[in-house]
């Protein structure tokens, strides 16, 4: 029996689903129930009739999941894959600077850990928060954190001058924009498209903006014949799948460490294996827990999040 089918006879036997984030490894998309982003998982999460759900992701997004199904099982094959901009983000300094502005709504990005999703009053994705945002009233003024570039990003959309946290993405922080504008000339044809967790220099140099599932719609709908990609390498999978005869270029980081390293990767993120994979769902492993109390304050502005979306 090869890996990926013990992997499906097990779900089978446990009543479990795998949710995967389409930053993962493809043999990890592959094998899952169903891949998205984060926001997307949320909401898949939110309506599963699983008993077990693997979440193939970083860890605030099991813990998101968590939240929503608190009486279900919510496995982690990589318990320490965590994500360096949810940890830009402590609670107890996101209460401080509350406290500093009383009268603020705070809007906080998924990327973040059920402590400080507590302390929020709506949790965006990059998928929603143009619309969520826009739905909060015309004079409310609004902490945002902890991604400056999506804050800004945000910002310039909607005329709003929120009060941006200084946290930033490693992996979309770091992309190159002399490599961007090389890649541009040499590919004049190439739409460029790209995460808003990219700095206002990558944002200026692209034809797209999104999240990672707008992009991807965008690939499936136009179907050009190449396409400059500004955002983790990992999503080319599903992009490449969907269009088999489209040419996908990635865009190195700005620093080319190590040998070979043209394109940007989230380390994290590649944690999860398939074989890390088979083994937590055989041994019921890597449990993702939240306090109860955390999990009632962090409930109300995923939901928040989720009827606004
Ligand atoms: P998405 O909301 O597009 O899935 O992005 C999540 C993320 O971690 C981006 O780095
Ligand atoms: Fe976090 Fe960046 Fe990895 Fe996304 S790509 S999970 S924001 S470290």
């Amino acid at each position: 029996m090869t890996i990926q089918e013990e992997i499906r006879q097990l779900c089978r036997q446990k009543n479990a689903v795998i949710m995967a984030h389409y930053y993962q490894r493809g043999e990890v998309q592959d094998v899952a129930d169903f891949i998205g982003d984060s926001l997307a998982l949320a909401q898949q999460a939110a309506k599963t009739k699983a008993d077990i759900i693997v979440m193939c992701g970083v860890h605030f997004m099991a813990e998101t999941a968590k939240c929503l199904c608190p009486d279900k099982k919510v496995l982690i094959p990589a318990p320490e894959a965590g994500c360096s901009l949810a940890d830009s983000c402590q609670a107890a300094d996101l209460r401080k600077w509350k406290e500093q502005h009383p009268d603020y709504t705070v809007v906080s990005y998924v990327n973040t850990s059920a402590e400080v999703k507590a302390l929020t009053d709506v949790v965006v994705t990059s998928s929603n928060a143009l619309k969520i945002v826009n739905q909060l009233p015309k004079d409310a003024k609004i902490l945002f954190g902890p991604d400056q570039n999506l804050g800004n990003y945000i910002n310039s959309m909607t005329g709003r001058q929120m009060e941006l946290w200084n946290g930033s993405c490693h992996v979309h922080a770091r992309f190159s924009a002399e490599a961007l504008m090389r890649l541009k000339q040499e590919h004049p044809n190439a739409k460029v498209l790209t995460h808003p967790e990219c700095k206002q220099v990558i944002i200026n140099l692209s034809d797209v903006v999104g999240s990672t599932q707008a992009l991807l719609n965008y690939v499936r709908e136009h179907k050009d014949s190449e396409y400059i990609i500004v955002t983790e390498w990992g999503v080319i999978h599903e992009m490449q799948k969907s269009c088999p005869d489209v040419r996908f270029i990635p865009v190195p980081p700005e620093v080319t460490e190590g040998v070979g390293c043209s394109c940007n990767e989230c380390e994290y993120m590649r944690m999860i294996t398939l074989e890390k994979l088979r083994d937590t769902l055989h041994d019921e492993t890597n449990t993702v827990e939240v306090p109860l109390d955390i999990a009632e304050q962090a409930i109300r502005s995923i939901r928040r999040m989720l009827e606004m979306s």
